[in-house]
């Protein structure tokens, strides 16, 4: 044997053992040599390649950088044309897609689908010959691409040789995948390239492009670019019968395959699965833009076949875009629970992540000073998951000079209190403690369930609502509408919806619930309803002295005097009168309702005045519910003597928690007013 064919023997040998390592490391994942070892290896076979530069073969692992750039990329014709896919946007046109195939194949059972995650980057086709790769080109117009050869074989993840340990390589085999860069690898190439002063790429897929596409493959070396292949073109010497199997195989010939990849019977399942997705989309190192639901068997898509651009056996069921443009009309200000006053951008209503956004928050002074934002301006806003939709950037190009900048106020918006900001703060507060977190608390009470029983206004969307400037007192409930809903976070129309009705349902409710809805010192359900039953009529009651008020059950002194002065404030007066312009009227009776409605009862210690059994019926007679635990759907602990620990726990909790004869008035009085 010759010193010549003993050195190519080894070279091949070499080359083997990188590719296969190659594999390992950037397909799998898995590197099973250490990196010292390889880069061994490597040097081995660079040696040895420049001792017999005859020997170099295009699929040397050592091919992937140094080829000169060059002029400009040469078209590349694909063999079977690279298609496009329909879109879908709600499981509606899934359905429909569904529907549609099936009927055109005439089955009448569920159809088998494989579903990928549809990435975000840019399609490439690689040409293998014997297993070698040959040409890698870009999508093009689908039916001609451009020559990207050199800067393909730079991207580590794209086997050079097909591995032929588990099944023999095909004579030809074109393969199509998505070349793509990760989240973290885009924006440190972005910082990059703002810190040498280029403009940045505006997302991963322009920076995978841009890269592909560059003259000197160094250049497309040195940016962090991956891919997934998804499917074929033209094959030779190999027959698949069903996309899963061509995902499967791919994988055996050392091509990386998307490890969230799945096969499911049936439409819905389909659907369930882009809803996985979804959820999953944020944490992923990578952009998706949706999954693509591809019909398993290639018979079946065979029958189905293609439309002018399209298959009829795919479609890409798209995520929502997470960001778009629209402009800003105004800034206002809106107090935090901690008091810190937020700049909102209100703007122009735009579609965001599945939802109609109108506001985003700024965060605060500096932050509008730092981006540059104004009013007018438009913008590009981004919403992530359930974060608040926020600012990204100014479009400082598409001005026209009328726009405002922003001037931020020194009083609280809601209470009229001076601003504060602390030293080495961003954030301005309203000192005021009685300020945003009581009015919340106070709107929160109001709604509650042994109050005015609006189902779905709990702390969160009083929170919003009162955050975003809807709301500044209970009244102002009973003038909201549909787009001020929807124009909120976590608001779709069929939530908006229900909530309105809820509030609408709210409007008549007894006397004793609406007094305890005022939320007034020391007037609790029991004294409520107990003043409900004397007066009557809220007239009455408003106009009821200290001496008269005091003679009913369970008020006091105290109580009284905390009763006029609520009636007596003017605040408060007001919020009446907007009340009953807005249609809000309390029955005085509603007899035959029962008062206890949903509430929930837990009892502790020993009763004295009836057994535990019969308060049990009492509260269940009038609609209530008996549990044996303290929990956060408690309302009421009722504490007999020698009480256990439920009353600590009712306490951290913040239940109610009343005697014995406070309980008899409860049960007795309540709605049906009259009751004593
Ligand atoms: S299949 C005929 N599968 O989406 C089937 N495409 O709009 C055509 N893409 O050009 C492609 N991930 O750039 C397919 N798992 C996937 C994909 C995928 C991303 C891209 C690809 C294609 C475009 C089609």
């Amino acid at each position: 044997m010759s010193i010549s064919s003993d050195a190519a023997s080894r070279m091949e040998a070499l080359r083997e053992e990188i590719n296969y390592h190659n594999y390992r490391y950037y397909v799998l994942d898995s590197p099973v040599i250490s990196d010292a070892d390889y880069d061994a290896l490597m040097r081995e076979l660079k040696e040895l390649e420049r001792i017999h530069p005859e020997l170099v073969t295009p699929d040397s692992p050592t091919q992937r950088v140094g080829v000169p750039p060059s002029e400009k990329f040469a078209p590349v014709a694909h063999t079977v044309p690279m298609l496009s896919l329909d879109d879908a946007f709600s499981p509606q046109e899934v359905r429909e897609f569904d529907t549609r195939a099936r009927k055109s194949l005439g089955e009448t059972g569920e159809l088998e689908y494989t579903l990928e995650p549809k990435m975000d980057g840019l399609a490439v086709e690689l040409v293998y010959e014997k297993g070698v790769l040959i040409t890698g080109s870009t999508r093009g117009d689908g039916t001609t691409g451009e020559d990207v050869t050199h800067n393909l074989k730079t991207i580590k993840a794209i086997p050079l040789r097909l591995l032929s340990r588990h099944i023999q390589v095909p004579e030809r085999l074109d393969v199509r995948g998505e070349v793509f860069i990760n989240k973290a690898d885009f924006d440190h190439l972005n910082s990059e390239r703002i810190r040498q002063g280029l403009p940045p790429f505006a997302n991963p897929r322009n920076a995978a492009a841009g890269s592909l596409r560059q003259l000197d493959p160094a250049v497309t070396a040195s940016r962090p670019l991956d891919i997934f292949f998804y499917g074929v073109g033209l094959v030779d010497g190999y027959t698949f019968s069903t996309q899963w199997e061509v995902l499967k195989v791919l994988r055996q010939w050392g091509l990386k395959v998307n490890p969230l990849v799945r096969r499911r019977r049936g439409v819905e399942a389909a659907i369930a699965y882009h809803g996985e997705i979804a959820r999953k989309r944020e944490a992923l190192p990578y952009e998706i833009d949706g999954v693509v639901i591809k019909v398993d068997s290639l018979e079946y898509q065979q029958r189905l076949g293609v439309k002018a651009r399209s298959p009829r056996w795919a479609v890409a069921f798209k995520f929502e875009a997470a960001q778009a443009v629209t402009r800003i009309i105004d800034i206002q200000l809106s107090v935090g629970r901690t008091g810190a006053v937020t700049p909102v951008a209100l703007m122009e209503p735009v579609k965001v992540g599945g939802v109609v956004v109108r506001r985003a928050t700024l965060h605060n002074e500096d932050e509008i000073k730092r981006k540059d934002i104004r009013i007018g301006d438009w913008v590009i806003i981004r919403r992530a998951g359930d974060v608040i939709p926020e600012v990204v950037r100014p479009l400082a190009e598409r001005r026209s000079g009328s726009e405002r900048e922003f001037v931020m106020a020194r009083h609280c918006p809601v209470c009229g209190g001076v601003l504060k900001r602390a030293d080495g703060e961003a954030v301005w507060r309203c000192p005021n403690p009685d300020c945003f977190p009581r009015l919340v608390k106070q709107v929160v009470h109001f709604a509650s369930k042994g109050a005015m029983d609006i189902d779905g206004l709990g702390p969160k969307v009083v929170e919003q609502l009162v955050t975003a400037g809807l709301v500044r007192n209970p009244a102002d409930l009973y003038a909201l509408t549909m787009s001020d809903l929807l124009s909120l976070e976590r608001f779709a129309v069929k939530s908006a919806e229900n909530l309105l009705a809820s509030i609408e349902g709210s409007r008549h409710r007894s006397l004793g619930r609406f007094v305890y809805a005022l939320g007034i010192r020391h007037v609790g359900e029991v004294t409520a309803h107990n003043l409900a039953a004397r007066f009557g009529s809220l007239e009455a009651l408003a106009k009821a002295s200290a001496e008269e008020l005091d003679t009913v059950e369970g008020v006091g002194h105290e109580v009284a005097g905390s009763i006029r002065e609520w009636f007596d404030s003017r605040k408060n007066q007001e919020m009446l009168e907007r009340l009953t312009e807005l249609g809000v009227s309390p029955v005085p009776d509603e007899k035959g309702v029962a008062s206890l409605e949903g509430r929930n009862f837990v009892f502790t210690g020993s009763l004295t005045g009836m057994t535990r059994q019969k308060a049990k019926e009492l509260v269940i007679e009038a609609g209530g519910r008996v549990r044996s635990t303290v929990g956060r759907q408690t309302d009421f602990v009722v504490a007999g003597k020698n009480p256990g620990s439920k009353i600590e726990k009712a306490q951290a909790l913040g239940i109610m928690v009343i005697d014995e004869d406070e309980f008899l008035r409860l049960v007795a009085g309540g709605d049906k007013g009259a009751g004593r």
